[in-house]
């Protein structure tokens, strides 16, 4: 019996795998590599004492779906697997609606064929849009402001659909906030294809001298110090929400959804200082325009996950760049050393 992972080799699956398998949760992982690198697995056997398998395939490709499905004894999956950057999603619209889409749907329909009904997915706070914080999930979604974001906002009513349709399926949709920080051992952590696009790998970047300095992207919204807040929330953290969605999706069935974030806002400037603080290196910035999208402040309320789920984060921002860093200053280039 195991946890399918779709997109299991990056950055979320990765850590999630890990907070499974030391829960003694069997995990299969499946990615296509498009962002991630299957080296990671060395990595996560060295972290747990467990090597998972990992299948090299696309999860839009039902017959490379079906084979896992008939290898395994799958009874749930959680999806992690598509594309996610923001400034692309614009660029390339067509591909995000065909993958992001295509891969769901795939999915749902070979668990279908299978009997398999636990599914929890990866959604994002971005389908809250411009909302007062903080962000309850009653608030009001589809108000996306990028084509990445109406994937996850349409995924969302693809699974509310399935679930009214189909009594026996069990469908939990965690909205995260901004996850960042790594495993603390330093051997597992975000690895972005080129110039990073958030802000915590653009600061490990700048720190470890990769990149020249950062750009604060304005500093006169609406906030304590002017510049953008945001609940950042640690990846292990994450991590084990999912561990939690999981245990809730086992036992009911129905559609339900839950904030993953910890409720506090934290300011560009204020996560630049932590991080020069903790790790004593400096990170030299500017102060540059707004970007295009950006918000003043986003964060949750996370009391639903609390109250239902008896989970909360308990990392602080001190250790997401602690960890961020000890993964960053070890592994300089990713997985490729
Ligand atoms: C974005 C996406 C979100 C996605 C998340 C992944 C939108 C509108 N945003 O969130 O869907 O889930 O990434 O974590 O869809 N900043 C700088 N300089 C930089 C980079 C960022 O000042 O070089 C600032 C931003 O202006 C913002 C904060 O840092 O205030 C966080 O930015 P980022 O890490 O990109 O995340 P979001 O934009 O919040």
């Amino acid at each position: 019996m195991a946890i399918l992972l779709t997109g299991g080799a990056g950055f979320i699956g990765s850590h999630t795998a890990v907070a499974c398998l030391n829960a003694s949760v069997d995990v299969v992982l499946a990615d296509n590599f498009s962002n991630s690198s299957p080296k990671v697995l060395d990595r996560i056997e060295k972290i747990t004492g467990k090597r998972p398998a990992l299948y090299n395939v696309d999860v839009c490709d039902k017959r490379a779906l079906r084979d896992i499905f008939a290898e395994r004894f799958i009874t749930g999956v959680i999806h992690f697997a598509g594309l996610k950057a923001v400034g692309e999603s614009v660029r390339l619209p067509l591909a995000y609606y065909r993958n992001n889409l295509d891969s769901c749907l795939s999915v749902l329909e070979v668990m279908q064929e299978f009997g398999c009904k636990e599914f929890v997915f990866s959604s994002s706070a971005t389908v809250y849009g411009d909302q007062p914080a903080p962000l309850t999930e009653s608030a009001d979604t589809g108000h996306c402001s990028n084509p990445y974001g109406w994937t996850k906002f349409m995924i969302e009513q693809i699974l509310k659909d399935a679930a009214k349709a189909n009594p026996e399926l069990h469908v939990v949709l965690l909205r995260y906030f901004n996850p960042i920080g790594a495993h603390e051992s330093g051997l597992i952590g975000e690895n972005p294809n080129g110039i990073p696009n958030n802000l915590m790998p653009y600061i490990t970047q700048v720190a470890v001298g990769k990149l020249k300095q950062l750009t604060i992207f304005g500093d006169s919204y609406d906030t304590p110090d002017g510049t953008g807040v945001r609940d950042y929330i640690h990846v292990m953290d994450l991590a084990e929400g999912h561990l939690a969605a999981l245990g809730y999706a086992e036992a009911h069935a129905g559609c339900e959804v839950f904030n993953l974030g910890t409720g506090k806002g934290v300011s560009v400037l204020e996560m630049v200082n932590t991080f020069s603080s903790v790790n004593g290196v400096e990170v030299p910035y500017i102060i540059g325009e707004r970007r295009a999208g950006d918000l003043a402040t986003v964060y949750a309320d996370p009391a639903k996950a609390e109250q239902i789920l008896g989970w909360h984060a308990k990392r602080t921002v001190a250790d997401m760049c602690r960890d961020s860093w000890n993964w960053q200053k070890n592994n300089p280039n990713g997985y490729d050393g």
